[in-house]
């Protein structure tokens, strides 16, 4: 396998690399550091069937089962599917998945390693594709903030709720996302996460803060912890911390998802249809040791 700089903040591609056979340890490694020190790792023109996909998640960690499991793959309900593409008038798919900066499961006492997404469809206009998907760099982040603000926010945490998203998201006009049901709130309950946390591959320390689900800062005076917030979410929404991943049917992204940030583009119309799987890694192992 090669490793391919993309010249940004963040990502990579892994050429030269068939994720339907196996993964060699040394592979496994490179991928693994990879993951950490450039957050974005896409591996181009791969052909796999859903259960070797989730398969190479595997790898890494446990693969959650969402909490608002309505579209997954016959057999496997570990492989969520984000599509647009309606069937009999019926969605097949998430149409509105991850439409806001967030972190992919801060909200969960249990935090996720990665993300890894497979492009089935990617939607098309004028031989362009649509539906980038952003991200930010929050080592970088954290490296750049004023020395006063390490310092004022060391060890301190925030409270992160899934419904904070949920609830934005279905604010948007055409939503189709019902309420979350007494049963599923009751899965996610609001959990404290570090502001600055240490990466678990690099040993760095990153800024763990995200608005799509981060409500506020634990044990401060609610205008300062607004205020504070405002100011984090500002500093890591600087253009060098970012990356945009333009699709092609047939890539295999796969992200960090405790040391970046990231956003959908929803720029595509109901007809330029988008058929992604998805599996989400749980951060199950031991990543220090095994990047070692
Ligand atoms: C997600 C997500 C982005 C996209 O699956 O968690 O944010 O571009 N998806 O589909
Ligand atoms: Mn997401």
């Amino acid at each position: 396998m090669r490793i391919v700089p993309t010249g940004q903040s963040l990502g990579v591609s892994i050429e030269d690399l068939d994720l339907a056979k196996p993964v060699s340890d040394a592979d496994y490694k490179k991928i693994l550091r990879a993951l950490g020190h450039h957050g974005v790792l896409c591996f181009p023109r791969q052909t796999l069937e859903t259960g070797a996909f989730a398969a190479f998640g595997r790898l890494f960690g446990d693969l959650e089962i969402n909490v608002a499991n309505q579209f997954h793959e016959p057999g496997h309900p570990e492989v969520m599917i984000l599509s647009n593409i309606t069937r009999d008038g019926r969605p097949t798919g998430l149409g509105d998945a991850g439409q806001g900066w967030h972190t992919d499961m801060s909200y969960s006492r249990d935090i996720a390693l990665a993300n890894l997404l497979y492009a089935i469809q990617v939607p098309m206009r004028d031989c362009r594709p649509l539906g980038d998907t952003q991200f930010r760099n929050m080592h970088a982040a954290y490296d750049d903030l004023p020395a006063d603000m390490k310092r004022r926010l060391e060890g301190r945490t925030a409270t992160h709720d899934f419904v904070k998203f949920w609830d934005m998201m279905r604010a948007k006009p055409g939503s189709t996302r019902a309420p979350l049901t007494a049963e599923q709130r009751a899965k996610k309950p609001p959990v404290k996460q570090p502001i600055f946390a240490t990466h678990p591959i690099t040993g760095r320390k990153i800024l763990y803060c995200n608005p799509g689900y981060a409500l506020w800062i634990d044990d401060m005076d609610a205008a300062e912890s607004a205020e504070t917030l405002d100011y984090l979410f500002a500093h890591q929404a600087q253009d060098k911390y970012f990356h945009a991943h333009k699709w092609t049917a047939g890539d295999v992204l796969m992200w960090d998802n405790i040391g970046t940030v990231h956003n959908a583009v929803p720029d595509y119309r109901p007809d330029e249809p988008r058929y992604i799987r998805r599996v989400q890694i749980m951060a199950t192992k031991d990543y220090a040791r095994l990047a070692a």
